[in-house]
C-alpha cells in the first residue's frame, strides 16, 4: 500500500496532526503541503488535512478537492475552533454544517473517514477577527481561551486510531 498525507496548514494545528497521522502509517508513505502534491494518482490512501475558515475548507482547499480527489480513496482530517463535545446545541449545529461542507466538498470520491479536533486559534488571528468589529466573527475570536494547547496529546492520540482505524478497513 503507498500513502499520502496531504495537508494545508496556516498556523501548525493542522500539520501537527498530519505528522501524527503519518507516523503511525506502515510501509511506503509520504508526507507533502497541498502547494507540494502534483498529483493523487498512484497512492491507495491519501489523508487530507486543512482548517475549517469561515465555515468550510479555505478556498485554496476547496479548489484542489474539486480538481483533484474524484474518483480517490480519501480519508479527511480537519481542525477547528469549535469544542467537539459541546453540550450547545446552536455550537453543535455550526460544527456539524461546518464538517458536511468539508465532506460535501470532496464529491465524486470515495471518502473513508473524517477526523476532526480542536485548533488553537491564535493570538494574532484572534486580534484580527476582534478588529473586524463583525459580531460573527467577534464571537470566534472570544473562543480563543477555550482553544489553547488544542490539538492536545490525547487528540493527536485519538488522530492516530483515526488513521490506524482507515487503514485496517
Ligand atoms: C481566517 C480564519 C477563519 C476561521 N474560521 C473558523 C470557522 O469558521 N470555524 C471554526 O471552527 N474555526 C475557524 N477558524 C479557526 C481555525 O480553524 C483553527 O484555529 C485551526 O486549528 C487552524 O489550523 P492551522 O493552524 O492548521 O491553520 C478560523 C481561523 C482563521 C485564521
Amino acid at each position: 500500500m503507498k500513502y499520502l498525507v496531504a495537508y494545508w496548514s496556516q498556523t501548525g494545528n493542522t500539520k501537527k496532526v498530519a505528522e501524527a497521522i503519518f507516523m503511525v502509517l506502515p510501509g511506503e508513505k509520504f508526507i507533502k503541503t497541498l502547494d507540494e502534491v502534483g498529483t493523487l494518482d498512484g497512492f491507495d490512501l491519501i489523508f487530507i488535512g486543512f482548517p475549517v475558515m469561515q465555515f468550510g475548507p479555505p478556498p485554496a482547499v476547496k479548489k484542489f478537492l474539486s480538481d483533484q480527489v474524484a474518483g480517490k480513496k480519501i480519508a479527511l482530517f480537519v481542525t477547528h475552533a469549535m469544542l467537539s463535545n459541546t453540550e450547545d446545541p446552536r455550537q453543535q449545529a455550526i460544527l456539524h454544517k461546518e464538517l458536511e461542507k468539508c465532506r460535501s466538498a470532496c464529491s465524486g470520491s470515495q471518502l473513508a473517514g473524517l477526523f476532526h479536533c480542536q485548533g488553537e486559534l491564535s493570538e494574532t488571528v484572534a486580534n484580527e477577527l476582534l478588529s473586524s468589529h463583525l459580531p460573527m466573527l467577534m464571537e470566534f475570536a472570544a473562543m480563543r481561551p477555550d482553544t489553547i494547547g488544542h490539538p492536545d496529546q490525547a487528540e493527536l492520540e485519538e488522530a492516530e486510531k483515526f488513521a490506524m482505524s482507515v487503514i485496517a478497513r
